[in-house]
């Protein structure tokens, strides 16, 4: 099943509760606003582009379960709604980007009945429309890999970080279906693990060779020249920097030290032509993540703790940005996109 769905007998949404995998494989429902931002929150929905269809969902679930009977009230229960969506992870724009466009589609609806078809609408749209552009961004990804690359990535930029296919992920998947011998290295991505528990379990279902390393090892393996290129997907890219999961950052000062090129996988929708690094918050999250390894406390329960979910990487380190409409090469990154979006 995709990552995150619409279940039509109950008008619910249905998802892959990520954060029980690899262990087990659970498809959970949300049957209102607040589980489905218990969802996001706690991570069961993660990564931009399914938070993006996450958020969609979210319009449409608020309209068919809103108790509203007239227009009025149904459309100020769907906006409260996606403010209290929008509310749950500040970082990464796909969220709001998708329950702002969700919202636009029901400007016009005359009636309480179509306010509830045209966001049904828009969340399938948006949800097919990501599985489309991913594959369209996997192809141009793909020209860029060579038959025997070992790629690194970090976090997880794959199909259940979107509603498929994947976006870092997605280019490899596209390169493998061409052919290429392509190996992965992933880093496990402290410290909620979603290199190790998803990167790897979704590689290894699709049967593509994966090595799972450290974060702090990502120097050692590019040293030794054991990574032709790194991939990595985006939580938003402002004109002068992509901001994903933390540690990213890290990665790209080694790749740029030992001229391994840098790419970065992501939808237009990912980027944010309003605004600059500078001006964008990073979700800073429970300090337990840290003072815990699941339940095992691996800390003491008094120290101070900074956990920033994401980084910043400035453009000069990255080497190019893969979208569905091609592959941009900075400086001139966000003029291009913008003429071509
Ligand atoms: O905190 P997460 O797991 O939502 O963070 C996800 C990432 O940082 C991904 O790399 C990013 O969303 C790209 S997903 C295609």
């Amino acid at each position: 099943m995709r990552t995150i769905d619409w279940e039509p007998t109950k008008n619910n949404i249905i998802m892959i509760d990520q954060t029980l995998l690899p262990r087990e494989y659970r498809i959970i429902e949300c049957v209102t606003i607040e589980s489905l931002c218990e969802a996001i929150r706690t991570l069961r929905v993660r990564g931009a582009p399914a938070l993006g269809a996450a958020g969609s969902f979210g319009v449409a679930l608020a309209a068919h379960k809103s108790g509203a009977s007239s227009l009025d009230g149904l459309m100020a229960d769907i906006l409260t709604a996606g403010q209290t969506i929008i509310g749950t992870r500040p970082t990464a724009i796909n969220l709001s980007w998708g329950v702002a466009r969700t919202i636009k589609a029901v400007e016009d609806a005359r009636n309480t009945k179509e306010v509830r078809m045209f966001a049904l609408d828009e969340a399938k749209t948006i949800a097919d429309e990501d599985v489309e552009k991913n594959k369209q961004l996997g192809e141009h990804g793909a020209a860029l890999l060579e038959d025997g690359d070992t790629v690194m990535t970090h976090c997880n930029a794959g199909r259940l970080a979107c509603v498929d296919w994947g976006t870092a992920l997605g280019v490899i998947r596209s390169a493998r279906e061409q052919g290429k011998d392509i190996k992965v290295l992933s880093c496990e991505t402290r410290p909620l693990n979603q290199g190790s528990r998803i990167t790897t379990w979704e590689l290894m279902e699709d049967k593509i060779p994966v090595t799972l390393i450290t974060d702090s090892m990502s120097g050692h393996v590019m040293r030794k020249g054991m990574v032709n290129k790194v991939i990595v997907g985006a939580d938003r890219i402002t004109q002068d920097a992509v901001f994903n999961k933390i540690g990213t950052y890290s990665h790209s000062v080694i790749a740029k030290e030992h001229e391994v090129p840098f790419y970065v996988a992501a939808p237009v929708s990912t980027f944010d032509f309003e605004h600059m690094e500078d001006e964008i918050e990073i979700e800073l999250r429970k300090s337990d993540e840290l003072k815990f390894f699941g339940s095992y406390q691996v800390a003491p329960l008094n120290v101070d703790v900074y956990n920033p979910a994401f980084d910043a990487t400035p453009m000069e380190n990255v080497t190019a940005i893969i979208t569905e409409n091609g592959v941009f090469y900075p400086p001139l990154l966000i003029d291009e996109v913008r003429i071509k979006h």
